[in-house]
């Protein structure tokens, strides 16, 4: 049975008494992380959002309440009303805040029974994601998860000050909209006032900022969610949240700079870490020819070199065929390794970078006297020796690794295999943080499936002034004034300047392969707008549960969100999605057709 509060009311939480606190009455009421008997004693740690407090039941100070703590368990909720000693100096507890003190009960009332909890309420729970998801109220009873949703709590706080006294404004953009191209697929609502049409739920509030701006808001901000129907990594979700601005009369620089100062800030109120400034920058093609990656991860070296010219004449006929074909070489020097990698190990990696393309992984171990060994220094002559010297300068000791292919199947391989390697030779810092901006993105790049060019960013992306003559002829050559924010490896955010011109907004669409028409009928709404006075702006977003993971080393995006979904996109917890009643259907003028399986 459970009992009500009563008279009782709540004087501390479980985390704030403290030896000062000796002799105070005080009523906790919390949660029971576990009871133990004692011969007589009765010990029942008690547990909320701030902390644990030990409370010790004696015989014969209160048998009823002494009596009644033998019915508590695990999760039972209670209300307890006594008063706080000072523990013996050896009962004393190092690891608590709390555990100079103990509470002696006089008084216990057991506000709610609970079932044995699925899982222990603990660091380590042993079960799988799925049961913790389904259990989710419980799971986030552990001190992990109140740890990730409390320091969230600190981050949207330390952020909704800074931009407020930044000068931006948060407005509230809808949910219920037209599709907005952020390149993913879009989770659609039907309308059931107008039958067979339907709403896109936004993948960002990227026009109704650009609005905003020709609207004379100056500076909008708001922390929201988008919603992408993409596949589902460790970190990504279907519905995620950003924290997005948009800023008028600025350059690239300017968004830049105030951003830095945003992220500093957080790192400062959330962590107490201060962080050096200014990022570095790196352009996009540099980015890519350095580390393979438009997502550098700066915590360590390892960098790519390009030896396709050094190699083209070699006697190796994969690397002479690759580079006659138009592909590039590209090696990597993992300094030291030669201590490190067994044989076994160095070809195994041509299984761990063969998912990414690659079609083989080339090496080279330096020996203590210098000598080359490798499967394939013996096709290599003076020449190409020299070049691969040249590049990535080997010392006796190191391995040298090398992929020819394509250039996107070479980047991307050794892009993985170096952080790999970075981690299996200990070269990433524990509390690294590598942040660099990446700057000059193509404005478009070419798809394959659709036959045309789509926009790397998105299509309101401003080129750069200086590049626009080549949008009619080359224009894959043409740059973005777009930048990226980089973490440790991983996009946390990304913006641009927008296009305010009508006309050129018409160009880039066309670039775009979206005729007049279709612009008119997709993008009326944003030309109309631009004709009627948009100032110059830009703006950027960043992944706020990026952001988290990375400020709180979780493994996973779904340890900073309180109800995530599963790498399969359902919820668990609700069993979303789920099938609606047939009146529903009929009422949205909708029909299920039964696929055939199998
Ligand atoms: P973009 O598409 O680059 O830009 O998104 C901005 C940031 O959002 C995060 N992000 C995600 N996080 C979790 N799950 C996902 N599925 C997911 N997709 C993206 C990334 C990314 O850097 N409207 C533009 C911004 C602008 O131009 O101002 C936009 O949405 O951290
Ligand atoms: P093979 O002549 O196929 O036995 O290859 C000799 C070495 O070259 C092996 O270590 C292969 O992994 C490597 N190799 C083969 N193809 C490639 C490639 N496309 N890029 C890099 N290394 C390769």
């Amino acid at each position: 049975m459970s009992e009500q509060m009563g008279e009782w009311r709540r004087s501390h939480n479980c985390g704030e008494l403290r030896a000062d606190d000796a002799g105070k009455t005080v009523t906790l009421m919390a949660w029971v992380q576990r009871r133990r008997d004692h011969g007589g004693l009765i010990f029942l740690d008690l547990r909320d959002r701030d902390g644990l407090t030990q409370v010790v039941f004696y015989p014969d100070l209160s048998p009823a309440a002494h009596d009644l703590a033998h019915q508590v368990r695990s999760e039972f909720v209670v209300a307890v009303q006594g008063t706080v000693e000072r523990r013996p100096a050896d009962t004393e507890n190092r690891e608590l805040p709390t555990g100079q003190i103990e509470v002696q009960a006089t008084g216990l009332k057991i506000l709610n029974r609970a079932l044995t909890p699925v899982f222990p309420i603990e660091r380590e729970t042993g079960v799988g994601e799925d049961l913790r998801l389904k259990y989710r109220f419980l799971d986030l009873r552990r001190p992990e998860l109140q740890r990730n949703l409390r320091l969230r709590h600190r981050v949207t706080t330390a952020v909704r000050t800074f931009l407020d006294k930044a000068g931006f404004l948060d407005v509230e953009t809808p949910v219920l909209t037209r599709s907005t191209p952020e390149g993913a697929r879009d989770f659609l609502v039907p309308s059931r006032q107008a039958p067979g049409q339907f709403y896109a739920l936004p993948q960002s509030p990227q026009l109704f900022k650009q609005l905003l701006m020709v609207a004379g808001f100056d500076r909008y901000y708001q922390i929201v969610k988008c919603f992408r129907d993409e596949d589902l990594r460790a970190d990504r979700q279907p519905e995620f949240t950003q924290i997005d601005l948009e800023m008028s009369f600025v350059t690239p620089d300017d968004v830049m700079e105030q951003m830095e100062s945003l992220v500093t800030h957080l790192w400062r109120e959330v962590l107490g870490v201060d962080l050096g400034l200014p990022f570095p920058r790196l352009p996009y093609a540099e980015a890519v020819e350095r580390y393979g990656s438009d997502a550098p991860d700066l915590r360590f070296g390892l960098e790519l070199a390009d030896v396709s010219d050094a190699v083209a004449g070699s006697g190796f006929k994969v690397f002479a065929n690759v580079v006659g074909g138009g592909g590039r070489v590209k090696g990597l020097n993992a300094k030291g390794a030669g201590q490190e990698l067994s044989r076994k190990e160095i070809d195994e990696l041509a299984g761990f970078v063969a998912p990414f393309g690659a079609k083989g992984l080339a090496w080279i171990r330096i020996q203590p006297n210098g000598e080359w060994q490798s499967p394939i220094a013996k096709f290599l002559d003076d020449d190409a020796r020299a070049g691969v010297t040249t590049a990535l300068q080997p010392e006796p000791g190191d391995i040298l690794f090398f992929v020819a292919d394509t250039p996107k199947v070479v980047n991307l391989a050794l892009n993985r295999l170096r952080s790999h390697l970075a981690r299996r030779l200990g070269l990433v810092p524990a509390d690294g943080l590598a942040f660099c901006w990446v700057t000059d993105f193509p404005l478009l790049e070419w798809d394959e499936e659709a036959k045309r060019h789509v926009a790397l960013h998105h299509p309101f992306t401003s080129p750069r002034p200086e590049d626009m003559a080549l949008l009619a002829d080359t224009p894959r050559q043409v740059r973005a004034q777009a930048y990226d924010l980089v973490l440790n490896g991983t996009e946390v955010g990304g913006g641009s300047i927008r296009i305010h011109s009508p006309e050129l907004q018409q160009q880039v669409f066309s670039a775009l392969a979206i005729g007049p028409e279709e612009a008119r009928a997709k993008f009326g709404f944003l030309l109309d707008a631009l004709a009627y006075g948009a100032p110059p702006h830009g703006g950027i977003a960043f992944g706020l549960d990026r952001l988290l993971m990375l400020m709180t080393g979780a493994p996973s995006i779904r340890d900073v969100i309180a109800f995530p979904k599963t790498q399969r996109g359902t919820c668990v917890l609700t069993e979303a999605p789920s099938e609606v009643d047939p009146v529903q259907l009929r009422d949205l003028g909708l029909r299920i057709r039964q696929e055939k399986s199998g």
